[in-house]
């Protein structure tokens, strides 16, 4: 068996990914530690292919202790510890890194490092950092290679890049075996409805407001999570070491087009969009180059369109997995973020 720690893995990448490796990795052991933060969530674990190959553990990636303990714990064949460490746990959503930094300071930077400090010490023959796009800030025109300078420009991104150099120092100075991906903005199913594409499907669905911030013309380069977890899982076993990879779905589109989109398929008024005040400090564009990635023979598979019709249609059909989240604090959140009740 080879023993893959996964962190973050109850959230909405990380549980993508799990459900994916189990399901093409019949030899794959996975230890998944969680802390629940407001955004992880068990039920985003439930059908897992081959349950009994994945232990979930509660607990604090910046908890050395803990951390070493799972080291401990692993006793892999090859005496080097887990075989690979995905390290996806972080504090995620930009808007909340503006109310209050310090838990992203704190999981994003902190948690990597104590990550990659056991990995020194105890051993692991491949370690993904799972970083952002957003590391690079925003470009107008063109789009950001592998090599273009680092400028984020929020706290959430900001603490990404933190991360995100600390794993490339411990390639270049302890030889931990790093790689880095940088991907675009995810969408599909089990996303926190703080995000925008779930804020605004379920929003729409109840007949409530989609607050679109400023002029609604700002882009991101969206990617099914699916097609992310396959590029993730592709890096593991043919990725260099040492090196940073762009993972990006080649879908750029505005704010304004996706929501209007989302009213349509849901059969919904446009006048259910409403401009509210932006967000400090947004990134206008967001646009990467892939083609790294695409020289190894990766590329992504979904088609966009049919993909956010079918992500729409998740949260149609999945109406209980998202009414327990905004039912319960998600409320107090969005009032403060909002300015409205939800
Ligand atoms: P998410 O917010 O849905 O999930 C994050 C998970 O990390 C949650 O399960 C949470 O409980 C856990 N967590 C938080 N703090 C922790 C801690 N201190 N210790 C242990 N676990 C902790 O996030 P996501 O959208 O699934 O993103 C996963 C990763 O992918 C993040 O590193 C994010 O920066 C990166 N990423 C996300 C996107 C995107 O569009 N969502 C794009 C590129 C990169
Ligand atoms: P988000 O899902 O927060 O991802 P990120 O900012 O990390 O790319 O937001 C995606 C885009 O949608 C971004 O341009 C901000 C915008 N947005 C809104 O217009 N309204 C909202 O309520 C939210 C949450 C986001």
């Amino acid at each position: 068996m080879r023993r893959v720690l996964v962190t973050g893995g109850a959230g909405f990448i990380g549980s993508h990914f799990i459900k994916h490796a189990l399901r093409v990795h019949p030899d794959w052991y996975i230890v998944n530690l969680d802390k629940l933060s407001y955004a992880g969530n068990p039920d985003n674990l439930t059908g897992l292919p081959d349950p009994n190959r994945h232990k979930f553990v509660r607990g604090d990636i910046t908890d050395h202790k803990l951390v070493e303990k799972l080291w401990r714990d692993c006793p892999a064949g090859s005496g080097a510890g887990f075989d690979a460490v995905v390290n996806f746990a972080a504090e995620t959503h930009v808007d909340r890194s503006i109310l209050w930094a310090d838990d992203f300071i704190k999981t994003d930077v902190l948690g990597a490092f104590t990550l990659l400090e056991a990995a020194r010490q105890f051993g692991v023959n491949k370690f993904v950092q799972i970083s952002t796009d957003e590391v690079y800030g925003s470009i107008e025109r063109g789009s950001f290679s592998e090599d273009s300078p680092l400028n984020p420009r929020n706290p959430y991104s900001a603490s990404k890049a933190g991360a995100d150099r600390l794993a490339y120092a411990y390639f270049a100075t302890h030889n931990v075996p790093v790689i880095i991906t940088r991907c675009s903005n995810n969408f599909g199913p089990n996303q926190h409805p703080e995000k925008f594409m779930p804020l605004f499907i379920t929003n729409a669905m109840d007949d409530k407001p989609l607050p679109l911030y400023g002029d609604g013309r700002y882009v991101r380069d969206w990617i099914h999570v699916e097609d992310h977890c396959t590029a993730i899982d592709f890096l593991i076993a043919r990725g260099q070491l040492g090196e940073t990879y762009n993972i990006a779905g080649g879908n750029e589109v505005e704010n304004v087009a996706i929501a209007r989109r989302i009213c349509q398929r849901l059969g919904k008024p446009e006048s259910l969009i409403q401009s509210v005040k932006d967000r400090p400090g947004h990134d206008r564009r967001y646009s990467l180059n892939a083609g790294k990635l695409a020289a190894l023979g990766w590329k992504p598979q979904r088609d966009f369109n049919q993909s956010l019709d079918a992500t729409i249609d998740w949260y149609a059909a999945n109406k209980s997995w998202w009414r327990k989240i905004k039912g319960g604090k998600f409320k107090r959140y969005y009032a403060q973020q909002y300015g409205q009740r939800l």
